[in-house]
């Protein structure tokens, strides 16, 4: 954490909070091989030629060697047949030196992204995105968790945080951040709303907010006189700006002038989603051993 004199909200810094993980998760790692002979390994797969997709299955792969994780990428053709896919998966989900699985989204419009994420073993599911593991972290037992809201929450943590009554406000409702992120917060006692685009009054929403979550996609979308003194705000938001520079989804300055804590842009909360990766990694190469779940 860095204290950021320009303004008056704290930085969180996800860039330092995510090396610490992985610092440690690669000294597991290396007892996990000695000591018990399992390697954690992690594969990924690509369908397709999504640019940013390319850029982050490029970026996850190289924290897994960082981290000591054998990672194996399958880059399969934009027209690849979904039976081809679910083959593929079969084939990791029976395979005992693979333990992580990950399908990186989106696929192309002619796979069933629901009937893909279904295929995957539950427990080498570690982006937390099979209805088994939603429906464990609903009932407040999760096994593997989704890597962003999971990585948002180890922030909040970090910065010393009591979630136990204050308001959140989520803005974004996706599978992959808004939801899960909801469920996260409630079970630490937030009282929690999700926003989307049909939300009326979204400005009074946010403005009522100890905490918020900005998971939009939208280049500075939250507005800096939106933030209430004092509040929390963590930033989902990766977005390329027209002069190539990279925004979040909250104007950072306006905020930052507001907030207590805030996360930047980049260096906030997507270092933290692959550290939070990594973990549910060597999470369930951990299963694996137990032969349970
Ligand atoms: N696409 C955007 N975010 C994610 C993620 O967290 N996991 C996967 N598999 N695909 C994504």
């Amino acid at each position: 954490m860095v204290m950021d004199t320009k303004h008056k909200a704290s930085i969180i810094d996800g860039k330092a909070a995510a090396l610490a993980v992985r610092d440690r998760l690669r000294q597991e790692v290396s007892a996990l091989r000695d000591g018990r002979g399992i390697d954690p390994a992690l594969a990924v797969i690509l369908v397709g030629e999504n640019p940013a997709s390319k850029v982050y299955v490029r970026n996850k792969g190289r924290a897994c060697e960082e981290a000591g994780i054998r990672s194996m990428q399958f880059t399969l053709g934009a027209d690849t047949p979904q039976a081809e896919l679910l083959s593929l998966i079969d084939k990791l989900n029976n395979s005992p030196d693979v333990h992580g699985i990950l399908v990186q989204l989106p696929v192309p419009a002619h796979i069933d992204e629901g009937t893909v994420l279904e295929a995957i073993s539950p427990q080498k599911d570690v982006d937390g995105f099979h209805p088994c593991n939603m429906g464990r972290l609903v009932a407040g037992a999760p096994l593997l968790a989704p890597c962003t809201p999971y990585g948002i929450m180890r922030l909040i943590e970090t910065i010393g945080y009591d979630l136990g009554g204050k308001d959140a406000v989520i803005v974004g409702r996706s599978n992959i951040v808004g939801k899960p992120m909801a469920l996260m917060l409630l079970h630490k006692n937030a009282t929690v709303t999700v926003c989307h685009s049909r939300t009326k009054d979204l400005a009074d929403k946010v403005r009522a907010a100890d905490v918020v979550v900005a998971a939009i996609g939208k280049e500075r979308f939250i507005k800096g006189d939106w933030i209430k003194e004092g509040a929390v705000v963590m930033d989902v938001g990766i977005n390329r700006t027209t002069s190539g520079g990279l925004a979040g989804d909250v104007d950072f300055e306006g905020a930052a002038s507001r907030a207590s804590w805030i996360t930047p842009v980049p260096g906030g909360v997507g270092p933290m989603t692959i550290a939070m990766l990594l973990e549910n990694t060597v999470k369930a190469a951990r299963l694996s051993m137990k032969g349970n779940v």
